[in-house]
């Protein structure tokens, strides 16, 4: 299979993203379905951005006074975000925000999944590229995992009551490209999105899945000795366990995240808070 020669991308990221997707869809060959002249072409000709923008970019327009250009990218964030009244105001304003060139290679903003009134709020690192195409998080293989070793202690993503239901989002609502590590950076920049997102779910506890989301809330980092302890972040408890797609890669593991599925529920059966 070849790489179609019609994407022209605007900048490095959006190239190496493009690039990448198609690597995932089983690109092997940088050829195009036929010669090229290119001393014929003139002026490149570039794509609308919307080729490569997410669907709920699109669909959202900047707030005025967000241009971008010269400003702090965690203040326009913090800004943005502490504007948002509602969990749909807040995606509309990531939607909106232009400060990190994940989004430019990314196809979906991957917001949530789940019930917004569940008790426990599961944190992730970033979409992958199944999360990618279908725009919720954690439906990959790592995401079924997931949704069984919930189902194992009760909880669901699918459940309207509070007390048997999940909720679940990422540190990133975009996929980095080649699904490679988010920068600090990066993170920073979607830390008051963060803040504000769990401040409008309120949950009674927060799983972080994994050393990005660990990093993220607390600002430290070694997932392996943090797991199974809880520690509090923005004013919640937090549980620490490993990702479930390092699970899957460790099996053995799968044993202490049992012990740390019944730390939760037993916190969530005697009360969390604090
Ligand atoms: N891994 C994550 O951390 N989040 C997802 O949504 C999918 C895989």
């Amino acid at each position: 299979m070849g790489i179609g020669a019609d994407i022209i991308a605007d900048d490095w990221h959006a190239a190496l993203a493009a690039l990448a997707w198609q690597v995932d869809l089983g690109a092997t060959e940088p050829l195009g379905d036929g010669p090229v002249n290119r001393y014929e072409m003139g002026d490149p000709v570039r794509p609308a951005a919307a080729a490569v923008a997410t669907p709920v970019a699109a669909s959202v327009a900047a707030p005025s006074g967000y241009s971008g250009a010269g400003q702090d990218p965690v203040a326009v964030a913090a800004a943005m975000a502490g504007a948002a009244k509602t969990l749909e105001e807040l995606q509309a304003a990531l939607g909106a925000y232009d400060h990190c060139e994940l989004k430019r290679g990314a196809r979906s903003l991957v917001f949530a999944d789940g019930n917004p009134k569940a008790r426990a709020l599961i944190l992730g690192e970033a979409p992958g590229s199944e999360e990618d195409r279908e725009g919720r998080p954690f439906v990959g293989r790592a995401g079924q995992l997931l949704d069984r070793m919930f189902a194992a202690i009760g909880l669901s993503r699918t459940s309207p009551d509070p007390a048997a239901a999940i909720y679940i989002t990422n540190v990133m609502p975009w996929r980095p490209p080649a699904n490679r590590d988010p920068e600090p950076a990066e993170i920073a920049m979607m830390r008051p999105f963060l803040e504000r997102h769990i401040a409008l779910v309120d949950p009674d506890v927060i799983v972080v899945m994994g050393n990005t989301p660990l990093f993220a809330l607390t600002g430290t980092k070694g997932i392996l000795r943090a797991r199974g302890g809880w520690t509090t972040a923005l004013g919640k408890p937090v549980l620490a366990m490993t990702h479930p797609a390092y699970l899957l890669r460790n099996p053995a593991a799968k044993r202490e995240a049992w012990a740390d599925l019944l730390a939760l529920q037993a916190r969530l059966r005697d009360g969390a808070s604090g």
